[in-house]
């Protein structure tokens, strides 16, 4: 990735004015894996009246970076991402660093503070978000550690939010240890509940660390062949049926079916699935729901509070140089991470 024919323009310093700042991010003009992705040097985007110009220091991977990366499912082509290549050339949406500039607008942050959030862009020294999508970084986490939390620790809380999560509740968390699994482990606890995790077997103690009561792997387990019913249920991993998923609940528990990889390279297998739980929902006593999540201060602001009051702790897997993001892309969906992977900008 360090090839120099795409190194040609000088950076200038970090915090520099941002309007004749050259940066470095990662770009891509083509859908493909990770080699598709390269270290260039472009000019700094700018805040416009509503946003926020952020000099990045760390950024977070997740998989919906690999779909966009991938262009699979090829619906999300469709859906706006871009037809034939990414409609927007610099990869990466979860970031922690400085605000740089703020729009004419923006009358909630100021430049220096110290923020994260979802924003365009985040492989990047430099990305613009939206102020909805930010909040301020909590300061008891280093950068590294705050980039991980926006979309996954999001996306956990409002799983539990649609679930209707209250303590006492006995709670199987699918995907336990992946990205959205460690932060919705460890905000069911702070919610109270039992909560039970799935995973590899190379992960349990992961899980376990980060609070789970129970751990299951799910390669020597068939858990819809378990005894045990929950309350709520979050599917994050595999590709279970719906039946088989609705067997883990009590007459009147609820599934919240957040994704799972695998499926149709078309539409993807997780989406159909969660569009035939949302519709049959009504005709049955189990309550069956899907989660289209999105960054959202307030929710960020949540997540603060728990992270001030040691609730939570973003589990950190490794970190690569933002020369290395194609590396890190390859980490993530080699299914090994044991925690977020950060980007260091
Ligand atoms: N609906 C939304 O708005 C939304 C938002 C964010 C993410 N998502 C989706 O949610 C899913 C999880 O995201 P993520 O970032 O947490 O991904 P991730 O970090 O790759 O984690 C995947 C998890 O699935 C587990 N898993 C794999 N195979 C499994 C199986 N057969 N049975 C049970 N668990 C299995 C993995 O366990 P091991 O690693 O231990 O094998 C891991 O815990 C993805 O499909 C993502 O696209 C949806």
């Amino acid at each position: 990735m360090d090839d120099p024919q795409h190194l040609s323009a000088p950076t200038t310093p970090a915090d520099s004015s941002p309007t004749t700042t050259v940066m470095r991010a990662i770009v891509q003009d083509a859908y493909g894996d990770a080699d598709a992705l390269q270290l260039v040097h472009i000019p700094a985007p700018e805040a416009g009246a509503d946003h926020v110009l952020i000099r990045v220091r760390a950024a977070s991977a997740h998989i919906g970076d690999w779909h966009v990366m991938t262009g699979q499912p090829y619906l999300m082509r469709v859906m706006g991402f871009g037809f034939r290549s990414p409609k927007a050339r610099v990869r990466g949406m979860d970031a922690a660093g400085t605000v740089a500039a703020v729009g004419a607008n923006v009358t909630a942050f100021r430049v220096g503070d110290e923020v994260y959030g979802s924003c365009d862009g985040a492989f990047a020294e430099y990305a613009t978000a939206r102020v909805e999508t930010l909040a301020r970084k909590p300061a008891i986490l280093t950068f590294e550690q705050t980039a991980a939390v926006p979309t996954s620790a999001c996306t956990a809380l409002q799983a539990l939010r649609i679930g209707e999560i209250s303590a006492g509740q006995r709670v199987l968390i699918i995907g336990a240890s992946g990205g959205v699994g460690l932060f919705a482990v460890q905000i069911a606890q702070a919610f109270g509940a039992e909560v039970t995790g799935v995973c590899s077997r190379s992960k349990i103690e992961l899980v376990r660390s980060v609070g789970a009561d129970h751990v299951i792997d799910y390669a020597e387990t068939d858990i819809s062949a378990i005894e045990q019913r929950f309350d709520l249920v979050l599917d994050m991993g595999g590709n279970r049926t719906l039946s088989q998923l609705r067997r883990c609940l009590t007459p009147r528990g609820t599934l919240v079916l957040v994704g799972g990889e695998g499926g149709g390279r078309l539409v993807g297998g997780a989406l159909l699935r969660s569009l035939r739980a949302v519709a049959l929902s009504p005709f049955v006593r189990q309550r069956l729901r899907m989660v289209v999540s999105a960054t959202k201060a307030e929710d960020l602001q949540t997540l603060n509070d728990l992270i001030e009051d040691g609730k939570i702790t973003p589990v950190v897997d490794r970190t690569y140089p933002l020369s290395e993001a194609a590396d890190a892309i390859r980490r993530l969906h080699s299914g090994e991470a044991r925690g977020k992977i950060v980007i260091t900008v």
